[in-house]
């Protein structure tokens, strides 16, 4: 099924089988029923229904139906979101919502019959960011550089690949050499844009110290600052470059500057959405989109996320418990991350580390991702 084209090559999914897709409807009826019973509760014991949905009236309901199933389907039905493999083999990303937009068309127009969704009109593009070129170009060398990582095995690049999207086309990242991560690789298109950051939102601070946290973290790059200081040291270019760009000797803190200068330079702009040059049927999934669909009630605004956690009820990746490389980084996050009885939890805590809801209905909550 040819989803969008990008430099000529036609992007091609397996077909769905209608087994994949009973299958998918039955997981968003049950999230839909344990949604319904969520809010009855809360009802019944006179809480507000706080961001659970309002599902009193069908409208709504379908629109919720709609959205959980196109959750289920992404679950089943790609091995991530990041890439789709094309005709030629390589991994395409196409440009603001093509291949979503399509995708949502194809899934969408299997069962939607009412409407009632919110539509918010105030979509992309992006505006340009403004950035500093020699700075920039500094950080896109550093992003590329695996000396940045303690054993010089990895470097950003290796899981925020230009090539898939700046992210991997996995369904669960890397991680440092002899672990594997438990969450998939985000896209860094229009990262910079963002006020918090990670699945969970955990960093609501700067791009600086999302970088520190990549770089030092002993899952990710597992690198000592100090030391990371004194690798571009002995490189002669990057200590011309570093003097270029008016940052004088190397250092850990210009690091952390100018790789997020480079990230200002990854924004999505030009595509066939944003010139308004999509074609009819794109057109139709974007009227379901922020109709029927109900997807703009969180795919909003200009990078078609409302930058808030949702709970969507895909199920966790079943290798985050079952892989020994997996589980070990998992109980290291959450170690830190402070929770308690960490090597028993089950289920990734999502928002929950950021907002420690007592009754935990932040468990299990993901920050809406862009679409790009
Ligand atoms: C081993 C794989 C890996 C490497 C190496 C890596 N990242 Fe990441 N990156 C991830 C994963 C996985 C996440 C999501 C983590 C989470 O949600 O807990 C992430 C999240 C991010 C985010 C937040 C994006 C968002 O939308 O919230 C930024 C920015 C980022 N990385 C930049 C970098 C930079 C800069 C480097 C190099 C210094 C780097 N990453 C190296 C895997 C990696
Ligand atoms: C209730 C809020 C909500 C609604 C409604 C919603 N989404 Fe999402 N969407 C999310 C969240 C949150 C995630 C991330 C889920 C996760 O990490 O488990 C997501 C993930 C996705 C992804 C994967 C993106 C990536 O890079 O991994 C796609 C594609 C997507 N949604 C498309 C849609 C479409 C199409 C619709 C409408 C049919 C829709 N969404 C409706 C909140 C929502």
């Amino acid at each position: 099924m040819s989803l969008c084209s990008t430099s000529g090559a036609t992007v091609t999914v397996t077909p769905l089988t209608t087994a994949a897709m009973a299958a998918a409807q039955a997981d968003a009826r049950k999230r839909l029923e344990g949604l319904e019973a969520q809010a009855k509760e809360r009802k019944e014991v006179g809480l507000p229904l706080d961001r659970l949905p309002d599902l009193s009236d069908e409208g709504a309901r379908e629109g919720q139906y709609q959205a959980l199933l196109i959750h289920a389907l992404a679950a089943r039905y790609t091995t991530a979101w990041s890439g789709i493999e094309g005709s030629d083999g390589r991994v395409y990303s196409c440009g603001h919502y093509g291949r979503y937009a399509r995708i949502a068309t194809l899934f969408i127009g299997v069962s939607a019959t009412s409407s009632d969704a919110r539509a918010a009109e105030d979509f992309g593009p992006v505006k340009a960011m403004q950035f500093d070129a020699k700075k920039a170009a500094l950080g896109k060398r550093l992003f590329f550089d695996k000396r940045l990582s303690s054993d010089v095995a990895i470097s950003c690049a290796t899981c925020h690949d230009p090539a898939k999207g700046f992210s991997d086309g996995l369904a669960l990242s890397k991680a440092y050499p002899g672990s594997e991560g438990f969450r998939n690789t985000p896209t860094l298109i229009n990262t910079a844009y963002k006020a918090a950051w990670f699945h969970d939102g955990r960093l609501g601070t700067n791009l600086n110290d999302v970088t520190r946290e990549m770089i030092t973290e002993t899952y990710m790059m597992n690198m000592d600052m100090r030391l990371m200081q004194e690798r571009p040291k002995q490189d002669p270019v990057y200590v011309q470059m570093f003097k270029d760009a008016g940052y004088g000797e190397p250092s850990n803190g210009s690091v952390r500057k100018a790789i997020p200068e480079y990230l200002k330079t990854l924004s999505s702009r030009g595509s066939p959405f944003d010139k308004e040059t999509m074609s009819a049927a794109a057109k139709r999934g974007f009227d379901l989109f922020k109709g029927k669909a109900g997807c703009a009630a969180c795919h909003s605004g200009p990078r078609f996320t409302d930058d808030r956690p949702h709970n969507t009820g895909v199920p966790n990746n079943p290798d985050i418990w079952s892989d020994p490389r997996r589980h070990v980084t998992f109980v290291t996050y959450a170690m830190f991350m402070g929770l308690e009885n960490y090597f028993n939890i089950r289920r990734d805590p999502g928002a929950h580390v950021r907002t420690h809801k007592a009754d935990g209905s932040d468990v299990g909550k993901f920050m809406t991702p862009t679409l790009v």
